[in-house]
């Protein structure tokens, strides 16, 4: 094997593209600047790059709206060249895209802007011009297999006019953060890595090495880097599915869905997953990848897109469970008067893309009731603008609601007194409680 130089592990530039969730975590790692290791000083300069000035502008003032850096962490930023400036990308000999691969209407991957980063990528290696230091392009954000070599090299090497392998090199490294999530962080979970050669692959494993805690687990090509991150979710979706569908049943069989969960945990092999609405731009979209790229080579996957059509169908479905509790109650939902808990599409994070709540919210609202939606975690602005929706961030005090729905489990909900809950219900109100936190004295509806 030809060997090629590449850039100093120690002292190279490196930027990341794209500073949402998944890339300023990994900007703040690397502008730590020791080896988690062998606890040496690095000398790596790291810039963020963002398209958006908005974000670039507001975490050079230390705002990081997704709220998953701590404080202790923010003093990095400082060590971080934040900029939307393409020009300062020419310093860099390691790229990281980190940048969003979401779904289009048709559930098909919409991989523009990871073709947008990767054009930008061949655009600044043709300005930089072929130098004996071979830069490195490392993809982080969630693709099909295959994405990486077929879709992002080719264009890569059209505007850099230039090779890979021989001019630049590439490598997959997925990433598995869980936002919201304060136990799992990035340098605590073992990092997939490869290459597109063996001494690419080598660098980059590294390169991850030096700021994952938990270690890494280079695979023997980025194929196997790519399905390894679109079937860990596709798992996690699957494994949600089959509760949804158990509570489905369990509501027909007039018994406690999470109950019965609780029973069948306590087997040793029981996997205790809960019913609930998949939404945000991971589980819920991740197995849209793998059918794709399954289908473009003929195979329909039949397990998968279940899976993924009984998810779908849950806003429905509790839309309907809650009217047919509300007349139990001799209460219509016409009108009625609804407080709902929750609208990000997860607990302990801001994040409110892709939320299935906005589905219910829709349903409901074709029976013109009265919403006060609650969030404690939500940016109220962010719904007024995105989503042309009021939200509160704090308990309606001295407010009574017909039915109250908690659909995410949010530490402020979780932490709510059985008095609290209490005082929000009117006498025959009902509660309906997705994720089991409302006190069973109140007896709320669960699925
Ligand atoms: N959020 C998660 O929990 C998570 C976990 C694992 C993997 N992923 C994957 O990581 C990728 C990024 O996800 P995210 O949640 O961080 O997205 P995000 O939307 O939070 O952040 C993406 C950032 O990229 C910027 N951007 C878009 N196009 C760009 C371009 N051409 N050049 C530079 N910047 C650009 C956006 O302005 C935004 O700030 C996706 O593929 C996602 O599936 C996300």
């Amino acid at each position: 094997m030809e060997y090629f130089d590449l850039p100093q592990q120690s002292n190279c530039t490196i930027v990341i593209i794209g500073l949402g969730y998944v890339g300023l975590p990994l900007a703040i790692e690397f502008a730590k600047n020791i080896d988690c290791n062998s606890k040496k000083i690095l000398k790596r300069k790291i810039i963020g790059f963002d398209i958006n000035l908005e974000r670039v502008n507001a975490l050079k003032n230390g705002i990081d709206i997704t709220k998953e850096i701590n404080f202790e962490n923010l003093k990095y930023l400082n060590e971080i060249n934040l900029t939307n400036d393409m020009k300062i990308l020419n310093k860099a000999d390691i790229f990281i895209v980190t940048v969003p691969t979401p779904i289009d209407k048709k559930n098909a991957p919409d991989l523009n802007p990871i073709k947008k980063a990767s054009e930008m990528i061949g655009k600044v290696l043709k300005l930089k011009g072929k130098e004996k230091i071979k830069p490195i392009i490392i993809y982080e954000s969630t693709v099909f297999p295959g994405a990486t070599e077929e879709i992002c090299v080719p264009i890569i090497e059209k505007e850099s006019k230039s090779k890979l392998n021989k001019d630049f090199f590439c490598g997959y490294s997925p990433e598995r953060i869980n936002p919201g999530d304060n136990k799992n962080k990035l340098n605590s979970i073992i990092k997939v890595t490869s290459g597109s050669n063996e001494q690419s692959a080598l660098w980059i494993n590294e390169l991850y090495k030096s700021i994952i805690k938990a270690g890494t687990h280079m695979t023997s090509s980025i194929k196997i880097a790519e399905t390894a991150k679109v079937i860990e979710n596709t798992q996690r979706d699957l494994n949600i599915a089959l509760m949804n569908e158990l509570a489905k049943i369990c509501d027909l069989v007039k018994i406690d869905t999470l109950e019965v969960i609780k029973a069948a945990s306590t087997k040793w092999n029981f996997l205790d997953f809960r019913p609930g609405l998949v939404g945000g731009h991971c589980i819920g979209v991740d197995p849209y990848y793998l059918t794709y790229k399954s289908e473009t080579l003929g195979y329909k996957p039949e397990v998968v897109l279940a899976g993924r059509k009984i998810n779908n169908s849950m806003p429905r479905w509790i839309l309907k469970k809650i009217i047919s509790e509300l007349e139990n109650n001799n209460l219509d939902i016409q009108g009625a008067n609804i407080l709902l808990m929750g609208i990000t599409f997860k607990e302990n994070c801001p994040d409110i893309r892709n939320s299935k709540i906005f589905e219910l919210i829709h349903l409901l609202n074709e029976y013109n009731v009265s919403l006060t939606i609650w969030d404690s975690w939500a940016n109220v602005e962010d719904c007024k603008n995105f989503f042309n929706l009021e939200i509160t961030n704090n308990f309606p005090k001295n407010k009574k609601y017909t039915s109250v729905i908690c659909l995410v489990k949010h530490n402020e909900f979780a932490e709510l007194r059985p008095i609290e809950w209490e005082s929000l219900i009117i006498k025959n109100g009902i509660f309906f409680d997705l994720k089991g936190i409302i006190p069973r004295q109140l007896k709320p509806i669960r699925p």
